[in-house]
């Protein structure tokens, strides 16, 4: 798709010009963003020489090329891996499994069961999977898997490995994964048509997305649930700029679960696959939120976030936009997705301080 207009975030900053090529990442932005639809060119009309250009000003700084094939080996060294096999297999079952629990929920079949409902996930992030490796995994299940289901099993496990790192008592890690699992609930409720359609929404269609939050509230109201739960449902799509739905609520008044629930769910969404999306550069995913991300979502719970995730691949091999590649050896804390890499030729390249230059891919 080639945008027909230029495109305007909800604040007005302007994301991109007219007649630039939608990829994979450019609309990975865009939902960042919350920019639902965007005006295309038709088909017919799009020919050879419009919409190749893509602006200076897009993810990490300039325009981010597809990852090569040959970069990709980070991800296919995971999926041959047998502890991948396993994980895939139990995640299966278990996507299968909450399915069956939501539609009992739904229909009033089956009670509500904390229980039941944590035993649907924990051995996804049991012990012999360090919290890397569980990120791995569920950036590479996305590829296969991207259901709304499989979507809530994600967005239950980042949230409470997360609450792990703010060091949550071994309790509130429950009610985190529980809220996790539930907080999109409300989508069973939604024409499924319009969760998977593919292209722009109209504004009914956005409307009753929106009404997910509070259909998820219903659904849950007669069961008893531990209220920061539930806040976590009405309120994830809540923004501490006001910018969120249902209510615009602002920073002070969305609720702490709330917001960590925030922050895995839009992890998620900006790492999945969406079956269009090659590679996966978590430096990348980590430069967009800090471009963007501190206005939105609370940085008592964003800044650990992003700072223990982007600790964890020092030491990992990455390929640089300008074919070389290095070793990630520090971590800037003022600019987390721009480390410092010890290259071939020996050289300690600062990115921090070589705008013109952004890690592309784990290789
Ligand atoms: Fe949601
Ligand atoms: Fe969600």
């Amino acid at each position: 798709m080639v945008t027909a207009t230029p495109i305007y975030s909800n604040t007005g900053q302007r994301l991109f010009p007219a007649n630039t090529v939608l990829t994979s990442q450019q609309i990975s932005y865009l939902e960042f963003y919350g920019v639902l639809w965007v005006q295309v060119i038709p088909e017919s009309e799009i020919n050879e020489s419009s919409g190749t250009e893509v602006p200076e000003s897009s993810i990490s700084g300039s325009a981010v090329p597809e990852p090569d094939p040959d970069t990709e080996s980070y991800s296919q060294k995971i999926k041959r891996s047998r502890k991948f096999h396993t994980f895939k297999v139990d995640y299966s079952k278990k996507t299968d499994a909450l399915k069956d629990s939501f539609s009992h929920l739904i229909d009033k079949t089956q009670s509500l069961d904390s229980d039941v409902l944590l035993d649907q996930v924990s051995s996804l992030y049991s012990n012999h999977l360090t919290s890397l490796s569980v990120f791995d995994m569920l950036h590479n299940m996305r590829q296969i898997d991207d259901t709304t289901y499989a979507h809530c099993i994600n967005v239950a496990i980042i949230s409470r490995i997360l609450g792990g790192w703010l060091e949550f008592p071994e309790k509130d890690l429950e009610l985190l994964t529980l809220a996790g699992l539930l907080h999109d609930i409300g989508k069973c409720k939604i024409d499924p048509q319009i969760l998977s359609k593919n292209g722009p929404l109209t504004s009914e269609e956005f409307k009753q997305i929106k009404k997910h939050p509070a259909l998820g509230i219903k659904i849950l109201e007669d069961f008893p649930l531990d209220e920061r739960v539930r806040s976590a449902v009405l309120m994830h799509h809540e923004r501490c700029d006001g910018s969120g739905y249902p209510s615009g609520l602002r920073k002070e008044a969305i609720s702490e679960f709330a917001k960590i629930v925030a922050i895995a769910d839009v992890y998620d969404a900006m790492t999945s696959n969406r079956c269009y999306r090659k590679g996966f550069c978590p430096f990348e995913v980590i430069a967009t939120f800090e471009r963007i991300g501190f206005e939105r979502y609370d940085s008592k719970y964003l800044l650990p976030f992003l700072t223990h995730i982007i600790d964890t691949y020092i030491g990992n091999t990455v390929l640089l936009n300008d074919g070389s590649s290095g070793k990630v050896i520090l971590i800037n804390r003022q600019a987390l997705s721009r480390p410092v890499v010890s290259t071939a030729t020996d050289k300690y390249l600062d990115l921090s301080k070589h705008p013109e230059l952004y890690i592309q891919s784990i290789i």
